[in-house]
């Protein structure tokens, strides 16, 4: 298939694109860099020996994409362009709203009037509620997000779900991640976060490398094992790898469909700490610190529907994603960019 990929510069998109070249699809993708670099891309094409084109464009600028749809003609589109840091989205709500709704409708519109109507839609595990029994299936209740990052997830799925009810000739693809984390095994590709990381992971590599003091695990007075907060965490090529089979799954059913995208095991931080030292052979310095506000104590998914539905499972496991992300971080210790951050 000919793929529409927007945000594919970006950490997910860029290891997507690799998966989708492997597979024997083409790419165009389309970005504006508010927080990757192109450089992910030309790695994508050293990968595959496939060349990618590349378009610089906001995804709410409806003449960039009408003049990339000229150009092509796409089977469908993958739309990993947005925002997604939730601290920052509780300090600039108005620019996250605009940005993650606006590209959305702005796209369908132009993919509508084209008749492309197959997308598939990065949303998140945050889409859930709180008040959940684990695991997360497709059926657990949705809404009360705490945060507007969350929020767009939420209302873009509403605004999918809304148009191909109206329009029986959509098929939309509303796929939950939960904790993407891990590099491309060869080391050439990774995630490359702007300033200081708020995640787990890449603070794990950042400070292995020396680049922090330490990590700081939020709270380990939590009703988890260990007392330390519990995560789906999914390699990213196995992440990538599901959006290939969504892909597929897409094109032979219409109507909007929901797949929750993670491993169906949970592990804690100091789980994650201890496998990165045994990843990596060093120790890795952290002290105990209180909970982050917002945070809950366990999330994990039910895979199962992905499985039986897509022939779709995470094969890799928590040594594969601290190995390759460490691999990715020490060769690369300042991601794409050349600078010191
Ligand atoms: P990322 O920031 O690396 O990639 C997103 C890309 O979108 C970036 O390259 C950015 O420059 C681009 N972008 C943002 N707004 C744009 C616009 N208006 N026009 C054009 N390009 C724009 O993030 P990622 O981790 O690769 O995430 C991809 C998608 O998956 C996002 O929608 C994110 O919300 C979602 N998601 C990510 C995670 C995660 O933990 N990484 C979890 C759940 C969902
Ligand atoms: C974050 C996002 C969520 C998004 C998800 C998937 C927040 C509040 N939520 O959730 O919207 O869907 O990523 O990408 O950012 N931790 C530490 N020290 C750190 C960083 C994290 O102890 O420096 C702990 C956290 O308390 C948590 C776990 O590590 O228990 C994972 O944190 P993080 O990587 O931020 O992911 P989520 O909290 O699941």
């Amino acid at each position: 298939m000919n793929v529409f990929v927007t945000g594919g510069t970006g950490y997910i998109g860029s290891h997507t694109c690799v998966e989708l070249l492997e597979a024997g699809h083409s790419v165009v993708v389309a970005d504006n860099l508010v927080n990757s670099s192109p450089e992910s891309l030309r790695r994508v094409e050293k990968l595959t020996g496939k060349a990618v084109p590349f378009y610089n464009a906001d995804i709410r600028d409806r003449d960039a994409l009408n003049r990339i749809f000229d150009q092509y003609s796409f089977d469908c589109a993958i739309h990993f362009a947005g925002l997604k840091a939730v601290g920052e989205s509780v300090e600039q709500p108005l620019r996250y709203y605009r940005n993650n709704l606006d590209s959305t409708m702005t796209l369908m519109e132009v993919m509508g009037d084209r008749g492309v109507k197959n997308i598939l839609f990065s949303s998140s595990a945050t889409v859930y509620s709180q008040d959940n029994t684990m695991p997360l299936t497709e059926e657990s209740r949705t809404g009360g997000c705490t945060n507007p990052y969350g929020w767009t997830k939420f209302m873009c799925e509403e605004i999918m779900r809304s148009t191909a009810k109206a329009d029986g000739e959509w098929s939309v693809m509303l796929l939950r991640y939960f904790n993407p984390v891990g590099a491309h095994p060869s080391g050439l590709m990774g995630e490359d976060p702007r300033g200081i990381p708020n995640n787990l992971m890449p603070f794990i590599t950042q400070t292995a490398a020396g680049r922090r003091d330490h990590l700081n695990v939020f709270g380990n007075d939590y009703p988890t094992p260990d007392g330390t907060g519990v995560r789906d965490y999914i390699h990213v090529v196995d992440l990538a790898k599901g959006h290939v089979a969504a892909m597929q799954y897409m094109a032979e059913h219409r109507g909007t469909h929901v797949f929750n995208l993670g491993t169906g095991t949970g592990y804690s931080v100091l789980d994650m700490v201890h496998a990165f030292e045994k990843a990596t052979g060093k120790p890795l310095p952290y002290k105990i610190a209180p909970r982050r506000p917002g945070d809950v104590a366990v999330v994990y998914a039910d895979p199962s529907k992905s499985e039986k539905l897509l022939g779709w499972k995470a094969e890799l496991d928590l040594e594969d994603m601290c190995r390759d992300s460490w691999n990715w971080q020490s060769h690369n210790p300042n991601g794409y960019g050349e600078e010191e951050k």
